[in-house]
């Protein structure tokens, strides 16, 4: 298993660029399940996600070709109407693939994507979508049977009970197909909800965002377009973090402010200075970091919990009490753990994290746990003096391209070692 080392303390100096959204690629790619003919995916990351995508689908008989961020992709019709165990065990987001397929075959089945470290992650609010729009559901064997009689989806006029982005991706792509008008409320609009309904009203969908409340008027047939993905906020705000904890300077190019405004409010307030070079171009700096009173994850627009990690790590120098709430799952605290291996002042009481600050934080051997807690042990290693050993990082694959080369190109003494 891969691990890397790195040499602290470091500072965060030079440029990035910022690789086109994860979160926003894999529903994009997924919803081409929904036409016929061919299109190019520019802008897509290679990750160890996407990569494995691309794998389910041509496992699904799709045509696919990955070369230098952009995918072609023809899928005709698929030849297999299941999404097997052995490819949705490893990547819960896959899960969105029942919505579209459902909508455009008649049975297709999908192993149930279980629990995972963060949280036990359900997945009623899809299928109890899916149900009212006359999908059968059964659950026999560790499998979603979707069947369907009629020959498209029902509309639905549907309230999500919870704000969820993969339902409301689920259920906005089945409902692109559907028979009338649908309308969804309580809907997630995360900047990659919105870019992928972006792609599908390209493709020729009639999809409206007014508030958290989606109107879908189903359409006959999509028809494919190439499309760019839009730049990943999460990466881009785990690398200003980083730069803030290491009182780095960086450019950051290929950057949008605008999807991660409350957050960048937050760091600003914390002492990052931000200035626009061009439009997709941002020097960023912090000179002294400031303590957080108390931040709590929220579905956008609020503090999105794919930052929570790297926020809590950002303040292990300079934490006064300082308070940090998880809302969305229930157990995304295992990165604390291994934080405290660094000397970290941390305390967990339910939901809230709280830091105080350590004078000195040493370099321990580590591992990475999930995408994103894993990015909060690199700015931890970069803020201790001596040396870190992360293990297992596939988790950083999954989320952050070519995150040891970025780094090292940026200053930061980090190797990886097979
Ligand atoms: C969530 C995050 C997303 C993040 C991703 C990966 C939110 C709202 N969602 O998206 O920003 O990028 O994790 O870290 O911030 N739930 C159910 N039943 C369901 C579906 C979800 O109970 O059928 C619960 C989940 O357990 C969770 C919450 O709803 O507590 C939000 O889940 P959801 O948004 O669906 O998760 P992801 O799509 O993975």
């Amino acid at each position: 298993m891969q691990t890397v080392v790195i040499k602290g303390p470091s500072t965060l100096k030079g440029q990035i660029k910022i690789s086109g959204s994860k979160n926003a690629s894999l529903p994009i790619i997924i919803s081409t399940l929904l036409a016929k003919d061919q299109c190019l995916i520019h802008n897509v990351p290679n990750l160890r996600d996407t990569r494995f995508l691309i794998s389910i689908l041509r496992d699904l008989g799709c045509d696919l070709d990955f070369q230098k961020n952009t995918l072609f992709i023809r899928s005709s019709a698929i030849t297999k109407k299941s999404a097997d165990y052995e490819y949705v065990r490893q990547m819960r987001a896959s899960i969105v693939i029942l919505g579209p397929a459902i909508s455009r075959y008649k049975k297709f089945k999908i192993a149930l994507p279980g629990g995972c470290s963060i949280g036990t992650r359900g997945i009623d609010l899809h299928l109890n979508a899916l149900k009212l729009m006359g999908v059968k559901i059964s659950i026999k064997n560790g499998y979603v049977i979707a069947e369907r009689k009629k020959n498209n989806l029902n509309s639905i006029d549907h309230k999500f009970p919870k704000i969820s982005v993969g339902a409301t991706q689920n259920i906005l792509m089945a409902a692109s197909l559907a028979n009338g008008k649908s309308t969804l409320k309580n809907c997630a609009i995360e900047p990659e909800v919105i870019d992928l309904i972006n792609f599908l009203n390209k493709c020729g969908a009639l999809i409206k965002v007014k508030n958290r409340t989606i109107t879908v008027r189903g359409v006959e047939e999509l028809k494919l377009q190439d499309y760019k993905v839009i730049p990943d906020r999460i990466e881009a705000g785990s690398y200003i973090l980083a730069t803030m904890a290491t009182k780095g300077r960086l450019k950051l190019n290929n950057f949008n402010p605008k999807d991660l405004a409350l957050p960048l409010k937050v760091y600003k307030e914390m002492g990052l200075k931000i200035k626009k070079l061009s439009n997709s171009s941002y020097e960023i700096y912090c000179k002294k970091l400031k303590s957080i009173k108390k931040i709590s994850t929220k579905e956008f627009p609020g503090y999105p919990t794919d930052l929570q990690a790297q926020l809590i790590a950002t303040q292990l120098k300079s934490g006064l009490n300082s308070k940090v709430v998880e809302n969305i799952f229930e157990n995304r605290f295992i990165h604390i753990p291994e934080l405290r291996r660094f000397g970290a002042n941390l305390s967990i009481k339910g939901k809230t994290v709280t830091i105080d600050k350590t004078s000195d934080l040493l370099g321990a051997e580590v591992m990475a746990t999930d995408i994103r807690a894993s990015f909060s042990l690199i700015i931890a290693a970069m803020m201790s003096k001596g040396k870190t050993v992360i293990n297992r990082i596939y988790h950083l694959d999954r989320g952050y391209e070519d995150f040891d080369l970025k780094l090292k190109k940026c200053g930061v003494n980090i190797i990886r070692k097979k």
